[in-house]
């Protein structure tokens, strides 16, 4: 496995592969992580990772400062994943001084995620952009657990014509449900029990789907009343959207839908979604 750290030196190894595959990440690496990374590996033959904690994504009151990081058990990880290539710019590789050129993805940005993570998106596409451009992929793959991510991404490949093939792979959760996240290492043991709620919140909304509710407001308040029910969790939205417009539906109709919700629990901020059907 390679780990290079400057776009030049990547070009020059990039030329002797064919088909990669490419895993950008944040670093701090689970099971998540790794799901993708086999998936890349099973399909591709040759995968490339990135791990770079990307400052542009981070609002100014968030954690960019103290982002979980874990570079050298990363990359024995990465490593045992049979990886063959790690991209780990500095940030003045990725944003040298002079940097004025961002990727706005419009309307799927306006809401969820978007809406209350100003700016967010905007450094997600811009960074995905440019280490495609770096890694130059022929496949790259993102979990549903990041499930607006997956589509500001899908919308910026279509739009841009970006020559990549994207796959999204099925979110990989704890024995309880939580859904893995780095953001988890925050939880102290107490709120580690009380984050099972969001995914519970979200199997107690499925079922109701399951025996046949259609509603909007109903199956969002159906999320909303598990969620109460738990004193440590603050509930920031819960939204039943449309899969890709992520327009908040009133009916859940043909074309299924997502249902996502942030919980503050203590001062950690999670997220997690299913989709219906
Ligand atoms: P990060 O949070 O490190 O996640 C990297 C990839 O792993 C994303 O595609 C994310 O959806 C996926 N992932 C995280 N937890 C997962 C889980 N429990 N199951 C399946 N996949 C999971 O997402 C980012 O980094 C950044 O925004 C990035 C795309 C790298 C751009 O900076």
């Amino acid at each position: 496995m390679e780990v290079i750290e400057t776009i030049a030196a990547f070009r020059q190894v990039r030329a002797q592969y064919g088909q990669l595959g490419f895993v950008p990440t944040m670093g701090y690496l689970h099971e998540g992580h790794l799901s993708l990374a086999r998936l890349a590996r099973d399909t591709c033959g040759s995968v490339a990772a990135s791990i770079f904690v990307n400052p542009t994504q981070f609002g100014p009151t968030e954690d960019f400062a103290r982002y979980p990081r874990s570079f050298e058990r990363d990359l024995d990880l990465l490593r045992q994943e049979k990886v063959d290539l790690v991209f780990a710019p500095a940030v003045s590789e990725i944003y040298p001084e002079g940097f004025y050129t961002f990727v706005d993805v419009e309307h799927v940005t306006d809401t969820l995620e978007g809406a209350v993570r100003p700016g967010h998106f905007r450094g997600v596409a811009t960074v995905v952009c440019k280490l495609f451009n770096i890694v130059q992929p022929t496949h790259a793959y993102f979990g549903q657990k990041d499930a607006q991510q997956t589509v500001v991404i899908r919308q910026m490949v279509r739009d841009l014509a970006l020559p990549v093939e994207v796959v999204i792979v099925p979110t990989v959760r704890e024995a309880d449900g939580l859904a893995m996240s780095s953001r988890n290492a925050y939880l102290a043991p107490e709120e580690r029990q009380a984050a099972t709620v969001l995914y519970r919140a979200l199997t107690t909304a499925q079922q109701a789907y399951q025996a046949g509710e259609r509603n909007g407001a109903a199956l969002r308040s159906v999320m909303q009343q598990v969620l109460a029910a738990e004193p440590l969790a603050h509930t920031e939205y819960v939204s039943v959207a449309h899969p890709t417009t992520l327009r908040a539906l009133d009916e859940v109709g043909e074309t299924g839908a997502l249902l996502s919700m942030a919980v503050r629990i203590g001062a950690t901020r999670l997220i997690d979604n299913v989709i219906l059907p």
